[in-house]
């Protein structure tokens, strides 16, 4: 099994290296988030907002992600557990159950890190994570989560379910104390709590929830696991309002890779949050489809078929008859900051798609009269860029969320959540 196992990944491997090589078609023409479907020009914030925005979510909704439902679920916060001198007394640790139900069978587990050296209200950083809760630190007072867990190597997960030797195997994705000092909260929840990340697993998720009677999966139009996520991250945000601890006008919703292509979606979605912040998001993230460089849409859908809503697969290998392409979903942000964070090694990911969907998008902040990025030129390694509302920078090294990357998040959020 282990042979087929290593065979399988040298395939893999190997796959992504021919498909990488192959150059960027730079062919292409990009829809105009600037010019309606029924060929107006849109030259006012009112007409992007009246007219155009919504026109373009629509078009997400319908051919990339799919629907979220619209039906407001009843939530129960119980909070689980609270120090008030967690990490050496540097930090205010609160664990808090977001019940979907009045059952107990649907929930989230909401894990809050609040810093002691600021007068609170604290501004928030948000993100799910891939490891569960206790991965994210080695703090021994976070619950560790009995979920199911796709990437799950011994001894850290045995049978898909997490160990003690779990705690803290991802902390190098998230250096708490850095944030912390900032002056930042961190709040983050495991993914696998929504919907398990693997494909046939709808039902193991909050998704049933919603269905109407007879319903079995979400039609062709309706939300795959990113929608379900997303939606996560957004009852996180109900929960974040209501604690007096947390500046709720102060969030900024982050994300890893298909977390990111999530927190980016959030952000389109739910304009509570104040920052949207894409780290290596990739195909369906940031990255302009119609390059077709590194990952397309139909490998990622093939590999992910429950990520997107079905519809989304009508447009395997036919990227440029997608009515939308990427820089709108950075575009529907506006005129809230976003940061768009690319790897130098994680070329799969297309960091010079992920800076021209943010380049792109500028126009639509330019309506604001607010500054994005003025060059189609990607910069180079270790030279963020942007001192508007568009932020991004090309990291080096793999695909990872590093301490490098934070560094720039928290200097990007200090101009806007530290004024
Ligand atoms: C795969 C996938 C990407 C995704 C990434 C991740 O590489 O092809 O689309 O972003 O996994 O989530 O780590």
């Amino acid at each position: 099994m282990k042979k087929i196992i290593f065979l399988f990944s040298v395939l893999m491997v190997s796959f992504c290296a021919i498909a990488q090589n192959k150059p960027a078609d730079t062919s292409y023409t990009l829809p105009d988030a600037l010019v309606s479907q029924s060929g107006k020009k849109i030259t006012t914030v009112k007409d992007w907002e009246k007219i155009r925005r919504p026109e373009i979510l629509k078009l997400f909704e319908e051919n990339v992600h799919g629907k979220t439902p619209v039906k407001k679920i009843p939530l129960r916060f119980i909070t689980t557990s609270i120090n008030t001198s967690a990490l050496n007394g540097t930090a205010t640790r609160k664990q808090v159950r977001i019940y979907f139900s009045k059952d107990d069978k649907y929930y989230m587990d909401v894990l809050l890190y609040l810093p002691n050296n600021i007068k609170k209200p604290a501004p928030v950083f948000l993100g799910l994570n891939f490891g569960g809760n206790q991965a994210i630190h080695a703090d021994t007072g976070i619950l560790i989560s009995d979920r199911w867990f796709r990437y799950a190597e011994a001894p850290a997960y045995v049978n898909h379910l997490a160990t003690e030797a779990s705690r803290g195997t991802q902390s190098s994705d998230w250096p708490v104390e850095k944030i912390l000092a900032a002056g930042y909260g961190l709040a983050t929840i495991y993914y696998g709590d929504l919907q398990p990340d693997s494909s046939g697993s709808v039902n193991a998720g909050i998704a049933p929830l919603f269905y109407t009677a007879g319903q079995t999966m979400p039609a062709d139009d309706e939300w795959g696991a990113i929608g379900v996520w997303a939606w996560g991250l957004s009852r996180a945000m109900d929960y974040l309002q209501k604690d007096k601890d947390v500046d709720a006008k102060k969030v900024a919703v982050v994300g890893h890779s298909r977390l990111g292509k999530t927190a980016l979606w959030a952000g389109a979605q739910d304009k509570r949050f104040a920052i949207v912040i894409s780290n290596n998001s990739g195909e369906g993230g940031a990255a302009i489809t119609r390059r077709k460089y590194g990952e397309t849409i139909a490998v990622m859908n093939k590999a992910f078929p429950h990520w997107f809503s079905a519809n989304f697969k009508k447009y395997n290998d036919r990227e440029n008859d997608l009515p939308v392409d990427f820089h709108e979903l950075i575009a529907l942000i506006a005129p809230r900051p976003v940061y768009v964070a690319s790897a130098s090694k994680d070329q799969w990911a297309d960091p010079v798609g992920e800076y021209l969907s943010a380049y792109h998008a500028t126009a639509v902040y330019v309506l604001y009269g607010l500054k994005g990025l003025n060059t189609p030129v990607a910069p180079g390694v270790s030279q963020p860029v942007g001192d508007g509302y568009i932020g991004y920078h090309l990291r080096e090294g793999e695909h990872a969320m590093r301490l490098y990357d934070w560094e720039q998040y928290i200097r990007f959020a200090d101009r806007f959540l530290k004024k």
